[in-house]
Parts: C-alpha cells; sequence; structure tokens
C-alpha cells in the first residue's frame, strides 16, 4: 500500500496507491452529521470548500472540533504540488481542537479536553519513538492514508493532510497525532504550536541546541522564522541577525528579539555578518525560506564548525551544491530540521508553559483570524507578505475586506 521509502515522510511527500478494497468509509451520512472543510481537489487549483461526512469512529480515533487553523508554508506548496498522488485532501496541519467523541479504546482523553495536533504522530513504541526521536514516528503512512471523510456532493473519499486537515470544522485523527493541553490560551494561539513554533523554536532549542552568547543568523522570518529568533532569544543568543526582504517581517523580528535586521535585497547579507563577527560569519545559520539558494546562502553565512540547520521545505528535485572539500576543511556541520526535532509530548506543553509565563510571544504571529470560506485569501496575503500568519477560525465570519489579500 505504501510507496517505497517514504518513512517520516511527513508533511513533505507521498506517494500512496489505495486500492479500493483499502481505507473503507463507513456507514452512510447520518441526517445532520457531517462538516465543511477547505479541499484540495487538483494540485495548483484554489482550495474548495465542500461538505463532507466522517465514516465511522475507528476504536483509536478521536473526532475533533476544529477550533482554529494556522495556514503554513507547508500547505501552499502541497497545494501547489499535490501530495504524490493522494487527493483529494483536506490541507491544514497546524490546528488546535475540542475533543467531541472519542474510539472506544482511548482511554485518556474525554470530550471538552483541548488538543493541539501532530503533523508527525507519535505512536510511543516504533522504533524512533523508544529513542525520542519521535518526529520520525513510523505511523506517519498509516494516519495520512486513511480516509475518514466522504464528499457529500461527489462521493470521493477525502483524506486528512498529514492525518489532521485542520482547514475543517471538524477532523477526526488517530489518537497518536494529538496532544491534550490544559490551558486558557486562545485557539489560534494553540493551533500554531501545531507547526510554526514546534518547528521553529525547536529547531533553535533541539536540532541546533543553541549555545548562549552565540551569533545567530535567521534566513527567512514568516511564520517559522519568528520562532526560530524567538527560540534564539530563549536560548541567550547574543546577536540574532533576522534576514526578510520584507520590511514587516523585520520589523516583527525585531519585536520579537532580533538585535540585527538584513534587507537581502540591498545589502549582501554574508558580507554584512562577516563584518558583524570579525570575518567569521554566525555560530548558527538558519535557512527558513524555500530552501535551494537560500540554504547555500546560510551555509556561507555560517562561521567554521558552526551549525547551518536547513528548515525550509523544498520542492522534490531541489539541489543545492558544496564543495566537498569545503564541507571537509570548514567543519560546517549541516543539519536537516524536520519538525524542530520536536517530541511533541513532551514539547507542547512546554511552548504552553513558556507562552502563559510570558518567555514566548505567540499573540503576535496571529496577523488575523478569517472564515474557512476566505482559505485562498490566505495564500495571497502569504505571496505578498502582508502576514506572519493567517489562522482559519470556522466560526468567524466572512471578511469582504480580505478579497485582495491584505492583512
Ligand atoms: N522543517 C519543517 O518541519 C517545516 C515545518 C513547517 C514549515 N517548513 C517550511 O519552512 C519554510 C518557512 O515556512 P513559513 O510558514 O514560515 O513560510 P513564510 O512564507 O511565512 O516565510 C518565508 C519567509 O521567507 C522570506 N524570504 C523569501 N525569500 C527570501 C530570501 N531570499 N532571503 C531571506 N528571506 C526570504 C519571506 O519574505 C518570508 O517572510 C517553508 O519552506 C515551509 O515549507 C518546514
Ligand atoms: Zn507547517
Ligand atoms: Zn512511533
Amino acid at each position: 500500500m505504501h510507496g517505497p521509502g517514504l518513512r517520516g515522510a511527513g508533511e513533505v511527500s507521498y506517494s500512496v496507491q489505495l486500492s479500493s478494497s483499502e481505507a473503507p468509509l463507513g456507514p452512510d451520512k447520518t441526517p445532520g452529521v457531517g462538516m465543511r472543510a477547505a479541499v484540495m481537489i487538483e494540485p495548483g487549483r484554489p482550495l474548495e470548500v465542500r461538505e463532507l461526512t466522517p465514516r465511522a469512529l475507528r476504536p483509536t480515533e478521536v473526532h475533533l472540533r476544529i477550533d482554529a487553523s494556522g495556514v503554513c508554508r507547508s500547505d501552499e506548496t502541497i497545494r501547489r504540488h499535490g501530495m504524490g498522488g493522494l487527493g483529494p485532501v483536506i490541507l491544514g496541519h497546524e490546528g488546535a481542537g475540542t475533543v467531541l467523541e472519542v474510539g472506544s479504546q482511548v482511554g485518556d482523553l474525554s470530550p471538552g479536553n483541548r488538543v493541539i495536533g501532530a503533523f508527525q504522530p507519535a505512536c510511543g513504541s516504533c522504533w524512533h519513538c523508544v529513542r525520542s526521536r519521535t518526529h520520525h514516528c513510523e505511523q506517519i503512512m498509516h494516519v495520512a492514508t486513511q480516509a475518514h471523510w466522504k464528499d457529500d456532493h461527489s462521493g470521493d473519499r477525502t483524506w486528512s493532510m498529514s492525518g489532521l486537515g485542520t482547514f475543517a470544522e471538524e477532523a477526526v485523527v488517530d489518537r497518536m497525532s494529538v496532544v491534550a493541553v490544559n490551558t486558557d490560551l486562545p485557539a489560534e494561539q494553540l493551533a500554531l504550536i501545531g507547526c510554526a513554533v514546534m518547528t521553529g523554536v525547536g529547531a533553535a532549542l533541539n536540532t541546533a541546541r543553541i549555545e548562549p552568547g552565540s551569533v545567530v543568523a535567521v534566513l527567512g522570518c514568516g511564520g517559522v522564522g519568528q520562532f526560530v529568533v524567538q527560540g534564539a532569544r530563549i536560548a541567550g543568543a547574543s546577536r540574532i541577525v533576522a534576514i526578510d526582504p520584507v520590511l514587516r517581517k523585520r520589523e516583527a523580528a525585531t519585536a520579537n528579539g532580533a538585535t540585527d535586521v538584513i534587507d537581502p535585497t540591498t545589502a549582501d547579507a554574508i558580507e554584512v555578518v562577516r563584518d558583524m563577527t570579525g570575518g567569521c560569519g554566525a555560530d548558527y545559520a538558519f535557512e527558513v525560506a524555500l530552501s535551494g539558494p537560500t540554504l547555500r546562502q546560510a551555509y556561507d553565512l555560517c562561521r567554521n564548525a558552526g551549525t547551518v540547520v536547513a528548515v525550509g521545505m523544498p520542492t522534490a528535485g531541489t539541489t543545492v551544491e558544496f564543495d566537498a572539500y569545503q564541507l571537509f576543511s570548514t567543519e560546517k556541520r549541516l543539519l536537516g530540521c524536520y519538525y524542530g526535532s520536536g517530541q511533541v509530548r513532551r514539547d507542547f506543553p512546554r511552548l504552553v508553559a513558556l507562552a502563559e509565563a510570558g518567555r514566548l510571544d505567540l499573540a503576535g504571529a496571529v496577523s488575523r483570524r478569517i472564515a474557512l470560506d476566505d482559505v485562498n485569501e490566505a495564500f495571497v496575503a502569504m505571496a505578498n507578505g502582508g502576514v506572519i500568519r493567517s489562522v482559519i477560525v470556522p466560526s468567524a465570519p466572512v471578511r469582504a475586506d480580505l478579497r485582495g489579500g491584505s492583512a
């Protein structure tokens, strides 16, 4: 059923062939049961809001009301390029919700509990999970290839991105894909923990393990990059250099703790960072844009024996060239960063606690709340740099003023 070599594909890529006998739908629609969700019918087209009916809840599953869902660049990449042929798919992988109903084997969650979705499940018992690497949990393909919904109009089975599908009023997810949190923080802030915060703060604290006093450069200060900046601040970096062509992003980075900003369209970031550091370069350089050329730039921004962290998600086939002699002689450490190397059951509650203590700002990243029907406007605003994050609140009214993508 699974394509070859796809373990840990997470939100990156899927290649699955489901035979018609697999992922069966349950009983037909119970009148009055169902919800609306933003569905990728075909890659490259705007999402369509559809009415869908759930199949019967399985014993390990949880039925959620989605309270809020952030719109991440990875949703846009999947919307444009698809998920290896899987579809139609409810997009969205950064969401918070409330438990409505639990399957018969779910003993530790009850209706009314608040949860944050994890785009990589944490089963707790696979090879990676027992080694504290739940961000590579082997159950990702299992959760991502369950079709939980049926399109009321077309009758199509409909999948959920990363097993979550948070651009929706409701979701049916496996228990291993959610983490319960006990907090009064607003849902739109909690939602961001599911991807941007876990990835950004995790890149700084888990993947790179920034040492206090370090010089940190962050290339790309969108939704995720802002949280790399905050993670560097929490880690005690002495200088945090935020690099982004959009003024609004640079200003937000300053508010989040950046000590210096560079507009890469008017200055050579590599030269500026070298000048700042006596010719050495940054101790840590994070690529948080779209990978490719900016990853190479991050490599060049970094000092010898420094750490380069690749956070941005490239499209399949993107290549970056490094001189192998340089890699050897400079001893730069080039680290991939998937989901901020996050251990979601440990880290989501930690991130909530940091936010509650006022040491991590979540509110500043919520640029605007939008209705489900305005989901495509979120992609427009993302493209024109108008927002840090648009957050879908399914109960929010449609806003005519958003048409055109301004914040
Ligand atoms: N590693 C992971 O697990 C993971 C998780 C979530 C997102 N991502 C990826 O991280 C990246 C960032 O996601 P996001 O949601 O913050 O996207 P975003 O669109 O909000 O932010 C990208 C930022 O990069 C800036 N940028 C564009 N070109 C640049 C350049 N040449 N130099 C410097 N900055 C530049 C943009 O102005 C923007 O602020 C995306 O590639 C996304 O797919 C990875
Ligand atoms: Zn994401
Ligand atoms: Zn696992």
